[in-house]
C-alpha cells in the first residue's frame, strides 16, 4: 500500500475523522476506486467511526445490515462492523466474498456463550425453543431455532406459541426486557456486553436530573434497562420521554421527535448520524466512555488494505451455514 495514503492530511474532503483531523481525500478516493473495480459494497454498523459511516453505501443496525447483505447485487461485501455481523452476511450470501478489515473485531457478548454451554443448557430443557440474539457465533446459531436483533426480539418471541418454553440468549438485559414486554416466562442466559452492562442506573438518574426535558433513548442491552423499566412501571420516570430502542430505532426516533435534546444510552458511534441529520439539536451520550473497542478496530486505512489484498475473508463451512441460515431466515421472514 502507498504509505502516503496512511497519513491523515488537512485535505479538502469535508469529512473529519474521529481524531478531529480531516479525512485524507487520496485515501478515500483510492477506497472508492477499488470498491468500483471489485464491484464491492461497504456496509457499516451505526457504531463505526464517523469517517467510515460517511463513505459507506449503507449504515444501519444489525437487522438492516443483514437485510442489505442478503439483497445486494455486489460481488464483494466489505463489512465494517464486528465478526458475527460479517459471519451473518457470509451465511446469507455464500456466493459472495465477505471481507472484514480486522479479523480481531470480535464481540464480548457473542463470546459470553459457547456451543458446549448452549448444548448443556438445551439438554436441561429438551422441549424448549431457542431464541438467539444475532450477536452469537455461527455455531451457536446452528443450535438455535430463531435469531433476533434488538429491533425485533419482542416480535419474534410473540410469534412463538404461548405454551412453549423459551431459552433466550445470550444477553441478560435484553432477555429481561423481552420477558417484561411479552409477559412470557423466558429462561435467560446471563451474558452481557462490556459496553452496555457498564451503563448503570445512577448515570441515568444523574443525566436525567441535569436534562429534565430531554428525550431519553436506551438500548435494551444496557445495564440500566431493567431498573428503567421498573421505574417506568412505578411512574418514577417520565414514560412519555423514555424510549427503549435498537440503534436504528434511536436514529428514526430522533428524526420524528419534537424534542430539542436527547440523552443516548448506547455506544457513542450512534450519535454521528443523529447529529448530522439534526445539526440544531443536542445529542448527549449517557457516558462518553461507552466505546466498543471491537467496533473501533475498523479504520479507513484497514478498509483500503482489505480491498487491495481482498482480506480478511469471512467464510462459514456449508454444514454450519445451512442450519444457521434457517434460524436467520426465520427471523427475516417474520420482520
Ligand atoms: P443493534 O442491532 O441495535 O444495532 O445492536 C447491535 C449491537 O451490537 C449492540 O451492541
Ligand atoms: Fe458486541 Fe457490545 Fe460491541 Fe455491540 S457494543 S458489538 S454487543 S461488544
Amino acid at each position: 500500500m502507498n504509505p502516503q495514503l496512511l497519513q491523515h492530511t488537512n485535505g479538502t474532503h469535508e469529512g473529519a475523522t474521529h481524531n478531529g483531523t480531516a479525512a485524507n481525500p487520496d485515501l478515500i478516493a483510492e477506497i472508492m476506486r477499488l470498491k468500483h473495480e471489485r464491484n464491492a459494497v461497504l456496509l457499516a454498523h451505526n457504531y463505526q467511526y464517523p469517517e467510515i459511516q460517511d463513505i459507506a453505501d449503507f449504515v444501519g443496525d444489525s437487522l438492516g445490515l443483514s437485510q442489505t447483505a442478503a439483497s445486494t447485487p455486489a460481488d464483494v461485501i466489505v463489512f465494517c462492523g464486528v465478526h458475527f455481523m460479517a459471519e451473518t452476511a457470509a451465511i446469507l450470501c455464500p456466493e459472495k466474498t465477505v471481507l472484514i478489515p480486522d479479523q480481531e473485531a470480535g464481540c464480548s457478548l457473542a463470546a459470553s456463550i459457547s456451543i458446549d454451554e448452549l448444548r448443556e443448557w438445551k439438554a436441561s430443557h429438551p422441549d424448549a425453543v431457542v431464541v438467539s440474539y444475532v450477536n452469537t457465533t455461527a455455531e451457536v446459531k446452528v443450535e438455535s431455532d430463531y435469531c433476533c436483533t434488538s429491533s425485533n426480539a419482542v416480535q419474534i418471541v410473540e410469534s412463538i406459541p404461548p405454551d412453549r418454553t423459551i431459552l433466550f440468549l445470550p444477553d441478560i438485559f435484553l432477555g429481561d426486557y423481552v420477558r417484561r414486554m411479552t409477559g412470557r416466562s423466558i429462561h435467560v442466559w446471563p451474558g452481557s456486553c462490556h459496553v452496555h452492562a457498564a451503563i448503570r442506573p445512577n448515570q441515568v438518574t444523574s443525566m436525567r436530573s441535569k436534562h429534565p426535558d430531554a428525550d431519553f433513548l436506551i438500548h435494551p442491552e444496557c445495564g440500566c434497562v431493567t431498573s428503567c423499566m421498573s421505574f417506568l412501571a412505578n411512574g418514577d420516570i417520565d414514560a412519555q420521554h423514555t424510549h427503549i430502542l435498537s440503534t436504528e430505532g434511536m436514529i428514526r426516533h430522533s428524526q420524528q421527535s419534537t424534542a430539542n435534546s436527547f440523552i443516548v444510552a448506547t455506544e457513542v458511534g450512534v450519535l454521528h448520524r443523529m447529529q448530522k441529520a439534526n445539526p440544531d439539536r443536542e445529542f448527549l451520550p449517557i457516558d462518553e466512555a461507552a466505546i466498543c473497542r471491537y467496533m473501533k478496530m475498523i479504520t479507513l486505512e484497514k478498509i483500503l488494505v482489505s480491498l487491495q489484498e481482498m482480506r480478511y475473508q469471512v467464510t462459514v463451512p456449508e454444514h454450519i451455514a445451512q442450519p444457521a441460515r434457517q434460524a436467520i431466515e426465520r427471523m427475516l421472514t417474520l420482520v
